[in-house]
């Protein structure tokens, strides 16, 4: 199985995720790991699955704003002019029967914070034509910059190897 990872991420923590994400994929196949800039910039033939995340700003997906915002948190250069939302605005549709699933990073702590970007990214994926392989999935950081909340790296991994799992086993069935 082919699966590919599209991530956004301003202090790391996202990324983190991802890779986790990718070693769970990895259990199945092949698994390719892209920023979203990178991907903007790839265009990249179709996999099996497709899983994108980027961090909550502002209750949903990140804008040029929030990404402005979060810059002034950190000594690090931040992509700041593509995020998830714009890179899935910009999407074609897709065929019928492709595959994704969407993840994101929010605060764990109070002040407790409504909104997902995961549901965000769900959202336009399913509207590109895409059937969801699971829910969205919030992984939680300690504070804004982070770090990751005890656990998540290794909840990344696991809910990714049962996503794997199960679309693998469909594809096997499939032919
Ligand atoms: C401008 C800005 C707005 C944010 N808004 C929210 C929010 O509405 N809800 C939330 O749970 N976290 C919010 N956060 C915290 C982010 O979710 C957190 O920085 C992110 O998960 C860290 O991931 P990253 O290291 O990949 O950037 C916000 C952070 C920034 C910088």
């Amino acid at each position: 199985m082919r699966s590919r990872v599209v991530y956004e991420s301003m202090f790391g923590n996202t990324a983190a995720v991802a890779e986790a994400i990718a070693a769970g994929l990895r259990t199945q196949g092949t698994v390719e790991v892209l920023t979203v800039a990178e991907a903007a910039n790839t265009p990249a033939p179709t996999v099996d699955l497709l899983v994108v995340g980027g961090p909550t700003h502002a209750f949903g997906l990140s804008r040029k704003r929030t990404r402005l915002d979060a810059a002034e948190h950190t000594d690090k250069s931040i992509a700041v002019e593509i995020g998830i939302r714009e890179w899935l605005d910009a999407a074609l549709p897709v065929t019928t029967g492709r595959r994704a699933a969407a993840f994101c990073t929010k605060v764990a702590k109070p002040p407790w914070l409504p909104g997902s970007a995961a549901h965000g990214a769900g959202k336009r994926l399913r509207r590109l034509g895409y059937e969801l392989a699971d829910d969205p999935a919030d992984f939680l950081v300690d504070g804004m910059t982070g770090p990751l909340a005890d656990g998540e790296l290794a909840r990344a991994q696991a809910w990714a190897e049962r996503l794997a799992y199960t679309e693998h086993d469909r594809l096997a069935h499939r032919h």
